[in-house]
């Protein structure tokens, strides 16, 4: 299934986030990638603007993930969890990107410039891709019940 993938950081995370973008760009399981910003380096709105726009696109079914970077991934974690029905992650390895998705059915994605060398990021990006969440798992059931404590 092509994926529509929602990009967004702030000044932070701008050089990760060029060039993450860059390569959901040119990968074939990506149908399309939409930018919320920052557009450059010199732009200061803050990380929960950003973060937020991209959430609001999951949470309307406009896209189908989101990739966030700041300088730590854990400020537009935070914002984007506040958007109802958007579950949103830090990770920074193999298993707790895997788990993301596998275990909490997570559309957001988030990483912090400062943390993580960019291969690595370019590395997990890779893997996140190709990840499906099964709805048929033992993991639903938990996953239902965050929807139930948000009305869902
Ligand atoms: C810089 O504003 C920095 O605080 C931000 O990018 C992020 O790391 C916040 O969680």
């Amino acid at each position: 299934m092509a994926m529509r993938i929602v990009v967004g950081g702030d000044n932070a995370g701008f050089n990760y986030k060029e060039a993450l973008r860059k390569d959901l760009e040119s990968d074939e399981r990506v149908d399309t990638v939409e930018d919320v910003g920052v557009m450059e380096h010199e732009d200061d709105t803050s990380y929960p603007n950003v973060a937020v726009a991209a959430a609001e696109k999951i949470a309307r079914g406009e896209a189908d993930r989101a990739l966030l970077i700041c300088g730590t991934g854990l400020g537009v974690a935070i914002a984007a969890n506040k958007v109802k029905g958007v579950r949103a992650v830090t990770a920074h390895d193999l298993y707790s990107v895997q788990r993301s998705v596998l275990s909490n059915n997570a559309q957001v994605l988030c990483m912090g410039e400062r943390v993580v060398g960019l291969e690595l990021a370019r590395a997990l990006v890779k893997e996140w891709l190709g990840l499906e969440f099964d709805p048929q798992s033992s993991s639903a059931a938990k996953v239902d019940d965050i929807r139930a404590y948000e009305g869902d």
